[in-house]
């Protein structure tokens, strides 16, 4: 059988990883600055989370969510401490689409409205309701087209309202910090307007934090920087460092049901292991400041370079525009200087490196790309 061919590949094959470094199978070190998209947080292949994980196959690895389980309640409670976000609930499922599907769902459930507001340029997910909310019309099919959503421009208050007016609208769902749509911020007087909008107006504001969310921004939750209280909270990416895992953080003002939702695989022994393995990595290193202060390093120096049309983000999450295509500077960052980067559209290179970054290794980043840019 051959594999449905939906993914442009880079011409490597990664084999091992370690911190920062992954090794290909003819044995040349890349200096990850990608995080296989924003996934890897606390590292590759750290020693904590291995031994995390392969403590918890040896006990059990996998029952259904019909029985007790405390490791979810072990992940919920660190998670709510960390995240500043105790008074929350938690419900655990596999992905990112996943997390927001849900989100959606619920929103649709506490209010009992369908209609959906969106943000152009958003990118929320595959699944149903997750596409139909997702500015690229390529990746909807004619099945998804039964949510009803309306995209509006980022950071534009007026527009909002007039639409929340007709009263139909369950949900607001807004990026920390968007990412496909190429490291754009949010302002946070913006936010602050859609919190007490969707109050006014009874729908819920979902912040989806899985890209921009865990520490990445140099704030738990990007969002955290507004100083607000979204209804819903999605994350899923560096949650678990690579094993698959999806969470929820939902507002004591939504009432749970049995039944309301579910996942047979959510909230499992050893996503659980691997998400409580990251919070603890995330606090022993102290991996949120190392964000924040690695990421102004950063900000700082390719600002200051020659070459690039706009650098913008927070901390380990950044954009350098340029005028023109960077898929050759991509590659010739990742052939000759041996760094592997993301992109957003075809003209903005994207930094997502794992949170354990240093700024030395960032230096290494910022003097290849200091060559290549020169005149
Ligand atoms: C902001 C955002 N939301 C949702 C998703 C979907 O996550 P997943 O691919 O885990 O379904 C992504 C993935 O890139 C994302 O960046």
């Amino acid at each position: 059988m051959k594999l449905f061919d939906v993914y442009p590949l880079m011409d490597v094959t990664p084999v091992s990883g370690k911190g920062c470094y992954i090794t290909d199978e003819q044995g040349t070190e890349y200096l990850d600055l990608y995080g296989g998209h924003a996934v890897i947080s606390i590292g590759h292949s750290h020693p904590h989370y291995i031994q995390r994980i392969e403590n918890q196959l040896e006990q059990i690895g996998f029952y259904s969510n019909s029985v007790m389980n405390p490791l979810q309640q072990e992940l919920a409670r660190k998670l709510g401490k960390m995240s500043g976000m105790d008074e929350y609930s938690l419900f655990l499922c596999n992905s990112g689409a996943e997390a927001n599907e849900n989100a959606l769902k619920l929103a649709s459930f506490a209010t009992g409205k369908k209609r959906v507001i969106a943000f152009n340029k958003a990118f929320h997910g595959r699944t149903s309701a997750a596409v139909s909310v997702t500015d690229n019309e390529r990746i909807r099919a004619n099945i998804n087209k039964g949510s009803e959503a309306t995209f509006l421009p980022i950071n534009n208050v007026g527009l909002v309202e007039e639409e929340l007016k007709s009263g139909d609208v369950c949900a607001v769902i807004i990026e920390g910090i968007q990412g496909i749509g190429g490291v754009q911020i949010p302002d946070d007087l913006f936010l602050k307007s859609l919190e007490q909008l969707c109050k006014k107006y009874d729908c819920k504001l979902i912040l989806d934090e899985i890209q921009s969310g865990y520490g990445r921004s140099g704030n738990f939750f990007a969002f955290q920087k507004a100083d607000i209280k979204p209804d819903i909270v999605t994350t899923a990416k560096g949650m678990a460092n690579g094993f698959p895992i999806g969470g929820v953080l939902i507002s004591p003002d939504i009432e749970a049901r049995h039944g309301m939702l579910g996942a047979t695989f959510g909230g499992n022994y050893l996503a659980c292991a691997a998400g409580l393995a990251v919070l603890e990595v995330m606090e022993s290193e102290m991996l949120i400041k190392n964000a924040a202060e690695t990421g102004d390093y950063l900000l700082t120096e390719l600002g200051k370079m020659d070459g690039i049309k706009e650098v913008r983000g927070r901390g380990l999450m950044i954009g350098l525009e340029f005028d023109t295509e960077v898929a050759p500077l991509r590659r010739t960052l990742m052939k000759e200087e041996h760094i592997f980067t993301g992109v957003s559209s075809t003209n903005i290179i994207r930094l997502l490196p794992p949170l354990t970054l240093t700024v030395e290794q960032a230096s290494v980043f910022v003097r290849a790309l200091g060559r290549l840019l020169a005149p």
